[in-house]
C-alpha cells in the first residue's frame, strides 16, 4: 500500500509554479494576480481565504483581499464583480462561499467573467469541461486528477465507482474520468444515495473516488485488492485531544480499508492540500491565456 501524499505534491507543484512566475518576470511580464471576495467573518471561509493569500505568496502572485459585511447588498456585490470582471491587471478571483441568505449564490456566479472564473465554478466552465473544451476546472476536481498523473496511476480501461453526484466533485469527476486522455479513458459509475447495489459495484472498482461527506462510510469489505481509494470526505468530527476541539474525518474507513489498496489518500493530507494549489494552477492558467486567447 502506498499513500498518496498530497502535502508534499502539493509543494513540489508549488515549487514549479514559483520557478516559473520567477521567469515570467524576468522576462518583463507581470506577476499573476488573483483576487478574494469574502463576506462577513465566518471561521472557516476566514481561514480557507487565508490560505489562498498565503499560496499566493509563496509562488509569488500578487493577491487582493476584498472583504465585505454580512450586511453587503446583492448589488453592491455585483458591482464589485463587475469591477473585478473589468480591472486589467486581475487575471483571476473568487467570492467564497457560503454567502449571506440574502444574496443569490447563482447569481453572483453567474456574473463572473467566465475568462475570470478560476474556481471553475461558472456554467460556462462546467459546460466547457463537459464537452472537453479547455475550461477553468474546480478546485477538487483538477486536484485528484493532477495527484493520479503525479502518482502514474493507471486510469485508462479501468473500472471507477464515484460515489456522491455534487455538483463540486462527484459529477466533475465521473466526467473527467471517462474522458478521453491521461488521466481518463475510464469506464466510470456515478453511485448515489438511491443506488441499489453499492457494495456489489465497489467491489468491482479498481479505483473508488468516495466523495459523499459521510465519515467512515466505505469499509473494507467494500474495497477490492489492489484498489486505489481517493478519499474525498472532511467532515469535522468533535474530538478531545485536539486544540480546536474537532478533528477531519474521511469517507472511508481507513484503517480497514488501506491494508488492501494498493494505493490510498489519507485524510487530513490527502486530497485536501491539492485543493488551494488548484486554485493557484488556474490563476497561471489564466495569466498566460491558456484556457481563454
Ligand atoms: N467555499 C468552500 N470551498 C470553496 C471554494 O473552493 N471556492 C469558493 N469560492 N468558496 C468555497
Amino acid at each position: 500500500m502506498q499513500l498518496i501524499d498530497g502535502k508534499v505534491t502539493s509543494q513540489e507543484v508549488r515549487k514549479e509554479i514559483a520557478a516559473e512566475v520567477e521567469q515570467i518576470i524576468a522576462a518583463g511580464g507581470k506577476k499573476p494576480h488573483l483576487a478574494a471576495i469574502l463576506v462577513g467573518h465566518d471561521g472557516g471561509s476566514e481561514s480557507y481565504v487565508a490560505g489562498k493569500m498565503k499560496a499566493c505568496e509563496e509562488v509569488g502572485f500578487k493577491s487582493s483581499l476584498i472583504r465585505f459585511e454580512d450586511d453587503v447588498t446583492e448589488e453592491e456585490l455585483l458591482n464589485k464583480v463587475d469591477e473585478l470582471n473589468n480591472d486589467p491587471d486581475i487575471d483571476g478571483f473568487i467570492v467564497q462561499l457560503p454567502l449571506p441568505k440574502h444574496i443569490d449564490e447563482e447569481k453572483v456566479n453567474a456574473n463572473i467573467d467566465p475568462k475570470k472564473d478560476v474556481d471553475g465554478f461558472h456554467p460556462v466552465n462546467v459546460g466547457r469541461m463537459a464537452i472537453g473544451m479547455p475550461a477553468f476546472i474546480s478546485a477538487t476536481p483538477q486536484g485528484i486528477m493532477t495527484l493520479l498523473s503525479r502518482y502514474n496511476i493507471e486510469t485508462s480501461g479501468k473500472n471507477v465507482v464515484v460515489i456522491g453526484r455534487s455538483n463540486i466533485v462527484g459529477r466533475p469527476m465521473s466526467i473527467l474520468l471517462s474522458q478521453k486522455g491521461n488521466p481518463g479513458d475510464a469506464t466510470v459509475t456515478v453511485a448515489h444515495s438511491r443506488t441499489a447495489n453499492l457494495k456489489e459495484l465497489c467491489l468491482q472498482a479498481d479505483i473508488i473516488v468516495a466523495a459523499i461527506g459521510s465519515p467512515g462510510f466505505v469499509k473494507g469489505d467494500m474495497v477490492k485488492e489492489g484498489a486505489v481509494v481517493i478519499d474525498v470526505g472532511t467532515t469535522r468530527v468533535p474530538a478531545t485531544d485536539t486544540k480546536s476541539g474537532w478533528r477531519l474525518k474521511g469517507d472511508v474507513l481507513f484503517d480497514e480499508v488501506a491494508p488492501k489498496c494498493s494505493f490510498i489518500t489519507p485524510v487530513p493530507g490527502g486530497v485536501g492540500p491539492m485543493t488551494i494549489t488548484s486554485l493557484i494552477i488556474n490563476t497561471l492558467k489564466s495569466a498566460k491565456k491558456e484556457i481563454y486567447q
